[in-house]
């Protein structure tokens, strides 16, 4: 499902839920693909969103820099938009329901579904001294998240497209032994920003753990920094700026980012640059990147430097949320045959 603009949100009460791994730094990936549609949603949609950090230990991580890069995390969230007197904004490992689920989801999982997922082959190669059983079952957990909250619409990258059809699949068998007991949710891609690319690489997804610095722009980047990695984006031989629709070439990629931030069309893109070259083209995306990205930075000072205020907020979420997904793992536990007081 794609998702939808301006009016067609009104009058629209479902759940929205989604996460995001406080595994590093954020992205502009992570930004045009997530977050900043998270912070449309709220105005039209009862949102519920998550820093998903019981996720995250999937992958070895230094316990200071998990810590910092989490309260890092919902500080740039808050900055991005998400507003906690809107929608509830909690830390996973918080509410202790999520990892319970997750392990009663764990076995109506198959481990032939679980096989087929594209990020557990992908970590799987790259963490190779470390393919734990987390790293296996992670879209259980995932799909606890979703179902816990009733959630409708899940508005996520391409990349999780296939977690949230694997959720699905398990509310669905569920529902089939037990009747209804889960919302089966649907995926909910953004129409541009999906899929924002490597500046290095444009055939692979801009990703926080891609060794080149140049490949990836931080939300936290300095001006300076953006714009050298844009003027060193990797493009091709061409020089007019047009979208290639079956090509996976940088211009794609450096029109996908314009286009998202200025709210252009690829056609009026094409004209404004007309005769130009890249060179004038990559200031210029790097310019709007810019102009975006300086509120979001100041607001994220702010934040960060209230750890008190942050601190209000996440307990705050963490104890309505634990209300809210109680009752859900209440229901499915009776549903299976647990004695329930
Ligand atoms: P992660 O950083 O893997 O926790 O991803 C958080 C969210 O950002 C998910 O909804 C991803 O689908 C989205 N995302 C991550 N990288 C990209 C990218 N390069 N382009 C678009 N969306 C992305
Ligand atoms: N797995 C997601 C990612 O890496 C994060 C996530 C965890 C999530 N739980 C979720 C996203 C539930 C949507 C809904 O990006």
């Amino acid at each position: 499902m794609e998702a939808k603009k301006g009016n067609e949100y009104k009058k629209n009460k479902e759940t929205i839920f989604s996460a995001i791994q406080p595994s590093g730094a954020m992205t502009l990936g992570n930004y045009l693909g997530a977050i900043k549609n998270w912070s449309e949603l709220q105005e039209n949609y009862k949102c519920i969103f998550a820093l998903a950090d019981l996720h995250t230990i999937t992958v070895r991580q230094n316990p200071e820099n998990f810590r910092k890069n989490t309260i890092e995390l919902y500080a740039l969230l808050l900055a991005c938009g998400i507003n906690p007197e809107k929608s509830l904004f909690f830390i996973q490992s918080h509410v202790h329901t999520h990892s319970e689920l997750a392990w009663i989801l764990d076995c109506y999982t198959q481990f032939g579904e679980l096989s087929r997922m594209t990020q557990f082959k992908d970590k799987s190669k790259k963490y190779t001294d470390n393919i734990n059983a987390g790293l296996f079952s992670y879209p259980a957990l995932m799909a606890a998240d979703i179902l816990l909250y009733g959630a409708d619409l899940i508005p996520v990258g391409e990349d999780q497209k296939q977690h949230v059809e694997l959720t699905r699949n398990i509310a669905q068998r569920f529902n089939g032994i037990y009747g209804e007991t889960f919302v089966v949710p649907e995926a909910f891609i953004p129409k541009t920003g999906a899929r924002i690319m490597s500046l290095q690489n444009p055939k692979s997804k801009m990703s926080k753990s891609e060794l080149n610095p140049n490949a990836c722009i931080f939300l936290t980047d300095s001006q300076d920094t953006i714009i050298k990695k844009f003027k060193r984006a990797v493009t091709d031989s061409g020089t007019q700026v047009k979208f290639t629709p079956e090509e996976k070439t940088g211009i794609n990629n450096l029109m996908n980012i314009y286009s998202t931030f200025e709210n252009k069309t690829f056609d009026e893109i094409e004209k404004e640059f007309e005769g130009k070259g890249y060179g004038v083209f990559k200031t210029a995306v790097a310019e709007s990147v810019i102009a975006n990205l300086l509120p979001i930075q100041e607001k994220f000072k702010e934040y960060i430097s209230d750890k008190e205020y942050l601190q209000k907020k996440y307990r705050q979420s963490a104890i309505t949320a634990l209300e809210i997904s109680e009752n859900t793992l209440k229901r499915a536990k009776e549903k299976i045959g647990f004695i329930v007081n």
